[in-house]
């Protein structure tokens, strides 16, 4: 669910095999323009498949998404989803990640009697239980005017990383 998001286009400066995963053409496309870099675009199977510059971009749904990866981001794709959805969702994402495998996922965390989502706010106990072995590694505020009218909101970043064997 990696949107357009420039962290793609950081990774790949960073010599990481990037594939996102995304359901919008519109923001393959927005991604690959305001980088400057001309894609390819092909069938996948369910996916269409955009690449260019270091990144690949499947086109289609994420729970389409087969394979192994040594690592995977997620920062705004378990917010987005309600809590009836978020546990297949980190099932999925697990699945996807080989033995030793890392995952790193930012979450969002306001007083839900103050806002609704999305992107939604899910909680320690929650991530720990859609991520066992998840630690939270940093947080902090975010300033920006939607968040402090609503009592203030933190980003939170998680680490997990799969067990071998
Ligand atoms: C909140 S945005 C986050 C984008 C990006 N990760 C970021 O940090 O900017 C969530 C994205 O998930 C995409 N999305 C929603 N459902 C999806 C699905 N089933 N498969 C793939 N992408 C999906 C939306 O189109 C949207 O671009």
């Amino acid at each position: 669910m990696s949107g357009k998001s420039p962290d793609m286009a950081w990774l790949a400066a960073h010599g990481f095999g990037v594939v996102g995963v995304e359901i919008s053409p519109i923001a393959c496309e927005a991604f690959f323009a305001e980088h400057h870099i001309a894609a390819d675009r092909a069938a996948a199977g369910p996916f269409v498949r955009w690449q260019g510059g270091g990144v690949t971009i499947l086109q289609g749904d994420f729970f389409d998404l087969g394979g192994k990866y040594a690592a995977a981001l997620d920062r705004g794709g378990l917010v987005a989803l309600p809590c009836q959805d978020r546990y297949r969702y980190a099932q999925h994402l697990r699945s996807l990640l080989e033995p030793g495998g890392v995952l790193l996922l930012v979450t969002i965390e306001y007083d839900p009697a103050r806002r609704s989502g999305p992107p939604f706010p899910v909680f320690p106990d929650e991530v720990r239980q859609l991520f066992p072995g998840a630690v939270e590694r940093s947080r902090h505020p975010l300033g920006r005017a939607r968040w402090t009218a609503v009592g203030g909101a933190d980003a939170v970043v998680w680490v997990m990383r799969v067990r071998r064997g």
